[in-house]
């Protein structure tokens, strides 16, 4: 996502971008994750690219359901709209077939069903292989409360009667570990994948921001409570507890690493989705996989304090 939207427009560099995604593949990493939102289109393009050249590599998913227009994001799960939708993903990505395709939010003006029954219809055409569903989160800054994905499991067991649920995405990491409560034990119960979203704090839980450094107006963190520079400066100890545990791994440990391996940590069926750019951070992030975390360091981690938002 990074390479192609909500992060600096500025910032982001096609060539790099593709170098980094081949980078990837070359050290194992298989899951490419987009959306035709991310740009708009943008992004499935460059994925495109490189799936041209080595489709058997890659475990494509992407996501159908959001519609961007100049000022806003709308939702649109109208059968029609999402077998179009899946032809233009699969013109951009180069590809006859889609791993997961995912709805990324169900629209109110849509029965979820309907929506769900048309995806079921593109994995029986064989265009899709399996399906899955995102959640809404926490919106970055509200303390959320156990309930917090009540809505998404409901949705999750209307869809269920239609098609079954291959994977859940859902934002998950060490300052927000909301997901824990319930939608991990609910993907687990039933053997469903879990792709943790925003595994590394949109870019907090690395330690290379700081606090007060201002991010450009397109950048989400301008508008994320969690990003002012008073909270930015209140979350610290969330890093600086990271970094005490690759202390203990490594001198070339980093939190970000550890972030990552507490995300692998949650269980077999969880795989974290770090968005870089850069070629550099996507070898630093594929290295976390090596990384095993101890109890004592997850108890630790399990110990940090809240994130802390601007909203709170
Ligand atoms: N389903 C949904 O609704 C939803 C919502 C959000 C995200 N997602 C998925 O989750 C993925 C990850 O989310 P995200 O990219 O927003 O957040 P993230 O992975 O938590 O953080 C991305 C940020 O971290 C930086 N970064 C990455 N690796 C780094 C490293 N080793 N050292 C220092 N900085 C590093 C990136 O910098 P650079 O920009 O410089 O590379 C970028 O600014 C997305 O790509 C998307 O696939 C899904």
């Amino acid at each position: 996502m990074p390479m192609s939207w909500a992060y600096s427009t500025s910032r982001q560099r096609g060539e790099e971008s593709l170098r980094a995604v081949h980078r990837a593949l070359d050290m194992g990493v298989t899951l490419l994750d987009t959306a035709d939102m991310y740009g708009p289109f943008t992004n499935e393009l460059l994925v495109g690219r490189v799936l041209k050249e080595r489709r058997s590599d890659a475990f494509v998913s992407t996501k159908v359901g959001l519609l961007v227009g100049e000022q806003h994001i709308v939702a649109n799960g109208r059968p029609g709209y999402v077998r179009r939708a899946c032809d233009a993903s699969l013109r951009r990505l180069q590809t006859d077939v889609i791993d997961l395709y995912q709805l990324h939010r169900a629209d109110p003006e849509v029965p979820v069903e309907e929506t769900w029954g048309a995806m079921a219809e593109l994995v029986r055409a064989g265009k899709v292989r399996a399906l899955g569903l995102c959640a809404v989160g926490a919106r970055g800054g509200r303390r959320s409360g156990a309930r917090l994905y009540d809505g998404t499991i409901r949705q999750l067991e209307r869809v269920q009667q239609v098609f079954p649920v291959g994977a859940v995405q859902a934002e998950l990491s060490v300052w927000s570990p909301e997901a824990l409560r319930s939608l991990l034990p609910w993907c687990a119960a039933r053997g469903v994948g879990f792709l943790a979203a925003m595994p590394l704090g949109n870019g907090f839980l690395t330690g290379t921001l700081t606090p007060g450094q201002g991010f450009e107006p397109d950048d989400l963190r301008a508008r994320h409570p969690r990003f002012t520079a008073e909270m930015m400066a209140a979350n610290q100890p969330i890093v600086a507890g990271l970094r005490r545990v690759a202390a203990r791994h490594g001198e070339d440990v980093t939190p970000g690493q550890v972030a990552l391996a507490w995300v692998l940590a949650q269980g077999s069926h969880v795989v974290p989705v770090p968005g870089a750019k850069r070629e550099r951070w996507v070898v630093e992030n594929a290295g976390a996989a090596d990384l095993r975390l101890t109890h004592e360091d997850l108890a630790e981690l399990g110990r940090l304090p809240a994130a802390r938002g601007s909203w709170d």
